[in-house]
């Protein structure tokens, strides 16, 4: 007979650790859907704009891994278009610190985006700093068209000024996790957006 993992399993139950939902899932539902039904208009005009020149067509949808990675599987399958997606990987939030440290980069661009629609996608839009950085990465590369996305904004935190072309939610300065969003690499797999109890940091 095995033995009931009960006591396991509800040690390490998420919303033990949950203080207060911001942002509960049918709402992340709705808003993804008109951010993706809102970039795939856009992209249409770009697009429409050069078959009449002639020039390739090319979509290339760059998550910013980790945080973005549930966001970005929800958006896609908003956005009926033929895309390709790129990952680049940036870390700005090492171990258990709640405050950007800068960035740092941690796996190569991708590469070959001349020509291309770019849409960059990520979780939180906080000090600015990673959008930053990697924006200016991609347009080296001088891809036709170059756009931001985040799920979330925390209005007056930026210290680079950035202005990101589609955003979810503005939400206030707390630290939040869930939908991708982690605290100490846990909770990205809590599917709303929620604080954590003082305890749990
Ligand atoms: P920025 O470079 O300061 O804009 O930081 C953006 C990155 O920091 C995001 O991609 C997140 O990974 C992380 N981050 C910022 N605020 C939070 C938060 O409240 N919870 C979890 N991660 C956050
Ligand atoms: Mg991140």
């Amino acid at each position: 007979m095995p033995r009931p993992v009960q006591g396991y399993a509800s040690a390490l139950a998420i919303h033990r650790d949950i203080e207060n939902v911001l942002i509960p899932r049918d709402r992340i539902a709705e808003r993804v859907r008109e951010l993706g039904a809102h970039i795939a208009r856009d992209l249409q005009v770009d697009l429409a704009r050069e078959i009449a020149s002639g020039a390739e067509q090319r979509v290339v949808l760059i998550p910013v891994l980790t945080g973005a990675m549930v966001f970005v599987a929800d958006l896609i399958r908003e956005i009926p278009l033929k895309l390709s997606i790129e990952v680049v990987g940036v870390s700005s939030y090492p171990g258990k610190s709640v405050e950007s440290k800068g960035v740092s980069i941690r796996h190569e661009l991708p590469r070959a985006l001349r020509g291309t629609h770019v849409l960059i996608v990520d979780d939180i839009l906080d000090s600015g700093q990673t959008l930053d950085v990697v924006t200016r990465l991609v347009r080296e590369q001088a891809p036709a068209s170059v756009r931001t996305c985040v799920l979330l904004r925390k209005p007056g935190k930026a210290r680079v000024p950035f202005v990101p072309d589609y955003v979810g939610f503005d939400i206030p300065d707390e630290f939040v996790v869930g939908y991708g969003l982690d605290y100490d690499g846990y909770y990205r797999n809590y599917p709303q957006i929620a604080t954590l109890k003082p305890e749990a940091r």
